[in-house]
């Protein structure tokens, strides 16, 4: 007790305060699950319960199913968070009062400049932008992109067929991932940024490297420093890759001036966005005026977007087909004999056709059943809402943990293998549309999901009319899972790549 004397009086009441405010704080939120009789996790001061059962967190919602059931409560931190996996509720909160009572996900805030992109913007600025995004997204459309997608499917075959000359064990994703964002490009802005032969271009690692993390983790702990930070003009999202946005849009805009509308192609997002003209108003969904058009700090903000939900996920599922159909080679034959079947002579893949392949739809969909990109759904409580015998209170984040779902062993028999004819004719009807997800449900889901299957099943065909994946030494079996961000793997998967029979080969730009 030698030091005490050190302090006065004053110092030693504004410790023990300070002390007791910490730690006051830092337990504030906990219990509200009690309260309300729902099981979960105990939170541990300012943590909650996060990597209590796993790092993974959508491993970790995987355990704390099997232990709590359908509905549990658990704290991100200091936030609390009520996961559901019950149909009947998920068909409410995604459907039935999605437009009501859960329209809007979590708001972190520090949204900075995408702050009105389609994802991040609430009620009716949400509706508006949404309504003006959706034509873009129609199956005409996707018929108008197919050509564009095709260029680059081209380029892929060939630098995959290149890239046998030095070795045949390659990383997947170096591939699928300059791929998808070179289409994402070329259909958002309509210039070719040519990825797939510049792998180190600055704009790639830019947008994987879009969001801070640590942000998200002091906000999540002190979300009282959130409007000072706002304040400041601090953002989640990194103003180098929006700022790289908007000179894209401000190039084309400048573009426009000086040039007829004529030369324009019609299938570049951002040619008919800068068509539209916001100053004309038209009837919104509930009979109110609204601007027509979307203003250009919106145009910015929508294809930002469009390239960070777009590319890392659409790079990831064809990565992971990869390592599927790599570990089940009978599954991947009997994909190449559908293929050789529909595009005899490996000839050119044509829309119509690629969209009626029922084995080859089957086999992205159990792909996307095991490895959903985005492994978690949020929605939040805009009231407090009573569904059946759960109370839903006011500003409550409801998370639904769509990769338990899909790996949940009541649902799917033998959950962890992959299995295509679970998604065949005669059963895909039995399978209860809540429990599968890995594009949403609902007015909020998945915008570009009909753009996201075409490119995917573009390249899965093209790539399989060529080559066979199969695994080697260096191919991690199971692999271990990024504890951070979307679903990912913690190292990349390697597979060895192997040229099918060349005869009678079509060469299809
Ligand atoms: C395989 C690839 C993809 C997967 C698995 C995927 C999955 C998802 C999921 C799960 C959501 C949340 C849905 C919900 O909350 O109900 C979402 C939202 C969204 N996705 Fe995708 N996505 C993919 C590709 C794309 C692409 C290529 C684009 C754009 C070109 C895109 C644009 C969006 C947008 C804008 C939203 C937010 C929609 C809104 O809030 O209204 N996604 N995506």
């Amino acid at each position: 007790m030698g030091f005490l004397p050190f302090f006065s009086l004053e110092t030693w009441i504004l410790l023990i305060t300070f002390c007791c405010i910490f730690v006051m704080y830092g337990h504030w939120t906990y219990g509200v699950f009690e309260k309300l009789g729902i099981p979960g996790p105990k939170p541990k001061m300012y943590f909650g319960t996060v990597g209590r059962m796993n790092p993974v967190f959508y491993i970790e919602d995987s355990l704390l199913a099997q232990k709590y059931g359908k509905v549990w409560g658990m704290y991100e931190l200091r936030k609390p968070v009520l996961a559901v996996m019950d149909p009947d509720v998920l068909k409410i909160v995604l459907i039935k009062e999605c437009l009501t009572h859960f329209t809007n996900r979590r708001n972190l805030r520090l949204n900075g400049d995408l702050s009105d992109a389609v994802s991040i913007a609430e009620d009716d600025q949400w509706r508006k932008i949404r309504s003006v995004l959706s034509p873009y997204f129609s199956s005409g459309r996707m018929k108008e992109m197919f050509n564009i997608m095709k260029h680059h499917s081209h380029k892929l075959t060939v630098k995959l067929q290149s890239s046998l000359a030095n070795n045949d064990v390659i990383n997947v994703k170096e591939f699928f991932g300059p791929y998808s964002m070179d289409i994402m490009i070329s259909i958002g802005f309509g210039g070719d940024m040519d990825f797939i032969n510049n792998p180190s271009c600055p704009l790639l690692t830019l947008v994987s490297a879009i969001i801070n993390i640590y942000l998200f983790s002091v906000s999540g702990c002190f979300p009282v420093v959130l409007p000072l930070l706002e304040l400041l003009g601090v953002s989640f999202f990194s103003r180098t890759t929006t700022g790289h946005f908007k000179k894209i849009v401000e190039k084309f805009r400048a573009e426009r001036k000086g040039s007829s509308h004529q030369v324009w192609n019609i299938t570049i997002i951002i040619f008919l966005m800068l068509n539209r003209d916001s100053s004309i108003t038209v009837n919104g969904p509930r009979g109110e005026k609204q601007n027509q058009g979307l203003s250009d700090s919106e145009i910015v903000s929508q294809l930002t977007m469009f390239a960070m939900a777009g590319y890392e996920t659409s790079a990831i599922t064809l990565t992971f087909l990869a390592y599927n159909l790599a570990r089940n080679p009978e599954i991947t034959k009997r994909l190449q004999e559908e293929i050789d079947t529909t595009f005899p002579s490996k000839g050119p893949v044509q829309y119509e056709a690629l969209m009626q392949m029922e084995y080859l739809d089957a086999v992205i969909k159990e792909s996307l059943r095991l490895s959903p990109p985005i492994p978690r759904l949020e929605r939040q409580a805009k009231e407090t809402v009573k569904i059946n015998d759960l109370t839903i209170p006011k500003d409550m984040i409801v998370m639904i943990p769509v990769y338990a779902l899909h790996r949940d062993p009541e649902l799917w028999p033998e959950p962890e293998e992959f299995k295509p004819e679970r998604f065949s004719k005669e059963n895909k009807d039995s399978i209860n549309p809540y429990t599968y997800l890995p594009f949403g449900m609902g007015p909020r889901n998945c915008l570009g999901m009909r753009f996201a299957l075409l490119l995917v099943k573009l390249a899965l065909v093209e790539v399989l009319q060529k080559f066979s994946f199969s695994v080697c030494k260096e191919t991690m079996i199971p692999l271990k899972m990024d504890a951070s961000g979307i679903l990912g793997p913690l190292h990349p998967i390697k597979l060895k790549l192997e040229p099918r029979s060349t005869d009678s080969e079509h060469v299809d730009k």
